[in-house]
């Protein structure tokens, strides 16, 4: 990737996220929050990186992803997008920046676009939230929409567990998801549904689908990048494959150091001036 001159790198759209689905090519998606893994992630060949509010729970250690604010979404919104070269980069609207009314969300998905530099903004809910989707896709952002198990209505679920396993949830579900192509989304995630259902959404919707403990059915996949490389050991959902045991390495490699610096072995005399 550093030997191709930044002008040659062909930037993703939503146009061509749209193309992929029609081609039938699966869509990679990933979370970053800062500038260092978006870098990583981005010269790997990632399609979308989602700024998630799960930043919440993954940089700040919350148990939810309630307490992050537009201000704390916007600093790491922008740290991912000074790294970004290739990959869109999609940021969540976080809990009380959309709900009030439809021109607090404008003004949230405004903030957002303007002070991080991001390409889109993802929100979660159907219809409860059609006016906002509506607004702020007029002032010209593209929105992805989000349904299934949306954590930011956790303490209304009451658990992470499964959602729409029920047929007045599943109505519910493909409904807001239509409702969503409707208003003019370019995408929606679908968390935790059954692999059934996500597949009917899918071939239903003409907008590429992500998946997320949704089945492989869906236009795409995309995972907490902390958990798919181990570095959170303690998170091991169903849907999760993890591709790194990170916390192992960066044990040992800190233990090492440690032991390194207490038995005055570093800095050897190659490593200093
Ligand atoms: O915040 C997030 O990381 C997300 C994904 C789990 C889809 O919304």
């Amino acid at each position: 990737m550093s030997s191709i001159h930044k002008s040659e790198i062909k930037k993703v759209t939503t146009h061509q996220l749209q193309e992929m689905k029609y081609r039938g090519e699966k869509i990679s998606m990933l979370t970053a929050y800062d500038f260092s893994m978006a870098r990583l992630l981005d010269a790997a060949g990632i399609d979308v990186i989602l700024v998630g509010d799960s930043a919440s729970n993954v940089m700040a250690g919350h148990e939810t992803t309630l307490p992050i604010t537009l201000d704390q979404m916007i600093y790491h919104a922008s740290s991912v997008i000074r790294a970004v070269e290739r990959a869109l980069v999609v940021v969540d609207l976080p809990f009380g920046s959309y709900q009030g009314n439809s021109s607090e969300a404008l003004r949230s998905a405004i903030r957002i676009m303007k002070e991080s530099g991001a390409h889109a903004v993802k929100i979660e809910g159907g219809l409860e939230i059609k006016e906002s989707v509506l607004r702020i896709l007029s002032a010209g952002i593209p929105v992805m929409g989000h349904l299934g198990l949306t954590p930011q209505s956790i303490y209304k679920f009451g658990t992470y567990a499964v959602r729409a396993q029920e047929e007045v949830e599943a109505k519910k579900l493909r409904e807001d998801a239509k409702l969503l192509q409707d208003c003019g989304c370019f995408s929606v995630v679908l968390e935790k549904i059954p692999s059934s259902l996500a597949k009917e959404v899918s071939e239903h919707l003409q907008i590429p689908v992500i998946g997320i403990g949704a089945g492989p059915h869906t236009d795409g996949q995309v995972l907490v990048s902390h958990d798919m490389l181990g570095i959170n050991n303690e998170f091991k959902p169903r849907f999760l494959r993890t591709y790194a045991n990170l916390q192992e390495v960066i044990h040992n490699a800190v233990t090492q150091y440690i032991k390194d610096v207490k038995s005055n072995d570093f800095p050897n005399q190659n490593e200093c001036y």
